[in-house]
């Protein structure tokens, strides 16, 4: 079985992290997003994986992966035209797959349970496909499976009036039964080819898709919010909820006059003076926090944090920004800052 991650995608709703960094490279628990579903594959046995993106994501991506694939995986990195949908994806990524089966994961899905269980139960009912569904509040922001029995009678994506609450997840194991699907599918009303109408298309054609109810914590990271939960549960879920035992600290970083509150990460090379920090913070790479209080927040690397009176609370600060306090006292801020602001509070 191969793995095939896709990472296209323009990230909208995260801007203005996107405008410098693929969404899929945010750092959540100082690791990028795409790093997490990188281990999740090895763990299921997948020696090989595609990972299928853009001009932007080829450029950017090798680079920010470096010393985070786990040394058992091939990767090849695919080039895809543009944005056309995720069935397009699987459709450029065929040569590649060959007759394989494949696991498709979504670039921008974290999950905290091993995948493990769903591989076994699709190599023994001999399916087409399995889809990874979990009930969501809001079906119509994702591809709804229909389920009766144990079978799934219709898929559709993103349906105004959704016949049920079962979401298909981002997580996909599929055979090459998907690809003569994808010839017959047309594209959506979005001008994409999903991978939703494709799989429709296979339960006309005959094929068995069998459902697998995910029974662990879900997020498809769209929003700020997303992030700083995925922060969170990686967090807990990484260094533990054990007080004392859960701060860690890069090897090359200072940390003087401070208080250091787990869950917490602290890359290498960062200087921290005078500062409380967690729970539940992510500092970056290089960065500099003096005189400053943080919780709850993702920040970046390569960035300076100095001489802020207010508490710095769920907040995203992207690469190479600077924040420098001024003015005496101040309520908790909330900052989303892009990569390279400079803001005087
Ligand atoms: C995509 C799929 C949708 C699925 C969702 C899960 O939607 O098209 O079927 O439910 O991912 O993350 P998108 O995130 O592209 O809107």
């Amino acid at each position: 079985m191969k793995g095939l991650v896709l990472s296209g995608g323009t990230g909208t709703r995260l801007q203005p992290f996107t405008w410098s960094t693929p969404k899929q490279l945010i750092p959540v628990a100082n690791r990028p997003l795409l790093s997490f579903i990188l281990w999740a594959l090895q763990k299921v046995g997948i020696a090989q994986a595609g990972i299928i993106t853009g001009d932007e994501g080829l450029e950017r991506i090798p680079h920010k992966l470096e010393g985070q694939i786990p040394p058992a995986l091939e990767l090849t990195y695919i080039r895809q035209v543009g944005p056309l949908g995720l069935a397009h994806a699987v459709k450029t990524a065929h040569s590649f797959l060959g007759e394989d089966d494949f696991m498709m994961v979504l670039g921008d899905n974290i999950f905290d349970l091993s995948l493990g269980e769903a591989v076994a139960v699709f190599k023994q009912t001999g399916a087409d496909a399995l889809l990874f569904l979990t009930p969501v509040d809001d079906p119509q922001r994702y591809g709804i499976a229909e389920v009766r029995d144990g079978q799934i009678l219709s898929l559709v994506e993103k349906p105004v009036t959704p016949r049920s609450n079962l979401a298909i997840m981002g997580i996909y194991l599929l055979s090459k039964a998907i690809f003569p699907a994808i010839d017959r599918t047309r594209p959506s009303a979005r001008g994409e080819l999903e991978i939703t109408d494709a799989l429709q298309e296979l339960l006309n054609m005959g094929g068995k898709i069998v459902p697998y109810l995910y029974r662990g914590w879900w997020l498809d990271v769209g929003k700020p919010e997303d992030v700083l939960a995925a922060n969170r549960k990686m967090l807990d879920l990484l260094l533990g909820t054990v007080p004392a035992d859960n701060c860690s600290v890069g090897l090359s970083s200072s940390v003087t006059d401070s208080t250091l509150r787990g869950p917490l990460i602290i890359g290498e090379g960062c200087r921290i003076t005078n500062a409380i920090l967690g729970p539940y913070c992510a500092i970056g790479r290089g960065s500099v926090i003096e005189n400053a209080r943080i919780m709850e927040s993702v920040v970046c690397e390569d960035v300076e944090i100095c001489n802020l009176e207010a508490q710095l609370y769920k907040s995203i600060i992207a690469e190479n920004a600077r924040i420098q306090g001024q003015s005496e006292g101040g309520a908790n801020v909330r900052l989303l800052l892009g990569a390279g602001s400079s803001i005087i509070l």
